[in-house]
């Protein structure tokens, strides 16, 4: 990874922004418990020099003796005169203590350490008060409190530092890894640019969001893939059907042109053209509606439809067709409606279909059976004939684009059909199927009732 992407790695931000936050809360935190800290701090060190006081001034019963020993046993204990003591006679002379004589007032002073006579960094916490006859002057420097403040100061800086680094260099990490993954995401959809529609992202089954995301960025592909394989498998199908009847056209044409140059009637050869012509106009005109009931726009004519009812309007419209191929036709219905959404002229067309299929790749004598079952959630439909019957590894081929038999070349027939049929089933998200009716064909069309 770049330098400059680090930067503008989303993860990486976002450890960044955590960082920051986490940073802001912890020194907010830091900064409320040392005030808090210094504060009792200072009221201890208060108590501690009323203390002081309080228990000198108790020496103090009859004896001055006793009072001032009590001042000079606690001055001799005291180490960098860290602890100041002064006792004053009423004359204003000095008694004992270990400052110079100086003036301070009755009650709490903060006095800085020349003021006492010191030489110190550090200022002092000053009591002063009357005990019998003389004038007693306490205090104590506020070293300790100060050193502990640089040190709590100091560990809450390092402590901030360690917590920015350490966030920084988890973002980077964190954001390393994202990237390197994101960079087979990219790579995937480069070599896809490319024309390489079967380039899929490895998965490293995580099961986290990179990994759904990859999931579905291939099964989107996949789609893909298999759009753009049945669009150039349907160009080359469609250039290959058309080979046949315009070479039969062009065949025609130049021996009209021929009978012609010998004067002789060419009625037949203009009735061969205009059936070629037909033909391709009827491929072309399949292959669109193909294309537009695939589009799904007519979803939007959808309405409540008698399956039973169309099922019968076909058996009428074919009966007599049927008759006079020498084939008869029969259904079996139920009693009540089978209503469901749909599209009735599209149900026709499907069974047309269907039917007209068994007229043309059928002998004389075929038997066709239209049959319906009806249940509360799904509407069952067949066509069943006894006819030669599709063999049951051509039944998926048979639904591609202008695939046909090789035994029915001959026949009538542009080979959409049952492409048709298919693209009208999906479009009503029923269920499609071909199955041997031992002997014959039988296609099942299950439709879900909503
Ligand atoms: N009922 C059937 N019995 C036997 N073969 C059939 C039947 N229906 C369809 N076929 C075969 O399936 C092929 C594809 O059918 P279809 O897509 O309708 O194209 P077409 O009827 O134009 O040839 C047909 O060419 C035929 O070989
Ligand atoms: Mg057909």
């Amino acid at each position: 990874m770049r330098r400059g992407d680090l930067a503008r790695s989303t993860p990486f931000r976002l450890a960044l922004t955590f960082g920051a936050l986490f940073l802001g809360a912890f020194v907010l935190t830091g900064v409320v418990v040392y005030q808090l800290i210094k504060l009792d701090m200072y009221r201890r060190h208060d108590d501690a020099v009323r203390q002081t006081f309080l228990s000198l001034a108790g020496t103090y019963e009859d004896d001055r003796t006793d009072f001032l020993d009590a001042v000079r046993v606690d001055m001799q204990a005291t180490r960098h005169r860290n602890e100041v003591y002064l006792a004053i006679g009423d004359d204003g002379s000095k008694l004992a203590g270990n400052v110079p004589l100086v003036d301070v007032p009755n009650g709490w002073s903060t006095l800085p350490a020349a003021s006492l006579g010191l030489r110190s960094d550090f200022e002092y916490r000053v009591f002063a008060g009357p005990v019998r006859d003389t004038r007693l002057v306490v205090g104590e420097s506020y070293r300790d409190i100060e050193n502990l403040e640089d040190l709590t100061l100091g560990s809450l800086a390092w402590t901030s530092i360690l917590v920015l680094i350490l966030s920084v260099a988890g973002g980077a990490l964190i954001a390393t890894r994202a990237e390197r993954r994101f960079q087979a995401v990219r790579e995937t959809m480069d070599r896809v640019a490319h024309g390489d529609l079967a380039a899929r992202i490895p998965l490293h089954g995580k099961g986290d969001d990179i990994a759904l995301l990859s999931q579905d960025i291939n099964l989107a592909l996949g789609r893909l893939q298999s759009n753009v394989e049945g669009m150039r498998q349907v160009s080359t199908d469609i250039a290959h059907d058309l080979k046949t009847p315009l070479n039969r056209l062009g065949i025609s044409l130049e021996e009209a042109r021929r009978k012609l140059a010998r004067g002789q009637p060419v009625e037949d050869e203009i009735d061969a053209a205009d059936a070629e012509v037909q033909q391709i106009n009827g491929t072309f005109d399949a292959l669109l509606r193909i294309t537009q009931i695939e589009s799904g726009a007519r979803r939007v004519r959808f309405g409540p439809v008698d399956v039973k009812e169309v099922l019968e309007a076909v058996a009428e419209l074919f009966s007599g067709a049927l008759e006079d191929a020498g084939m008869s036709i029969e259904t079996t219905l139920p009693v009540g409606p089978c209503t469901m959404e749909g599209d009735r002229q599209l149900l026709m067309q499907l069974y047309s279909n269907l039917v007209e299929n068994v007229l043309r790749h059928c002998p004389k004598g075929t038997h066709v059976h239209l049959s319906a079952r009806v249940t509360d959630n799904e509407i069952t439909s067949r066509v069943e004939d006894n006819g030669p019957g599709i063999p049951s590894d051509e039944h998926e081929n048979v639904f591609r684009r202008l695939y046909r038999l090789e035994r029915s070349r001959t026949s009538p027939g542009t080979g959409l059909g049952l492409s048709l049929v298919r693209a009208i089933a999906d479009i009503h998200e029923a269920h499609l199927i071909l199955e041997d009716a031992n002997p014959g064909l039988s296609v099942k069309v299950t439709f879900p009732r909503v």
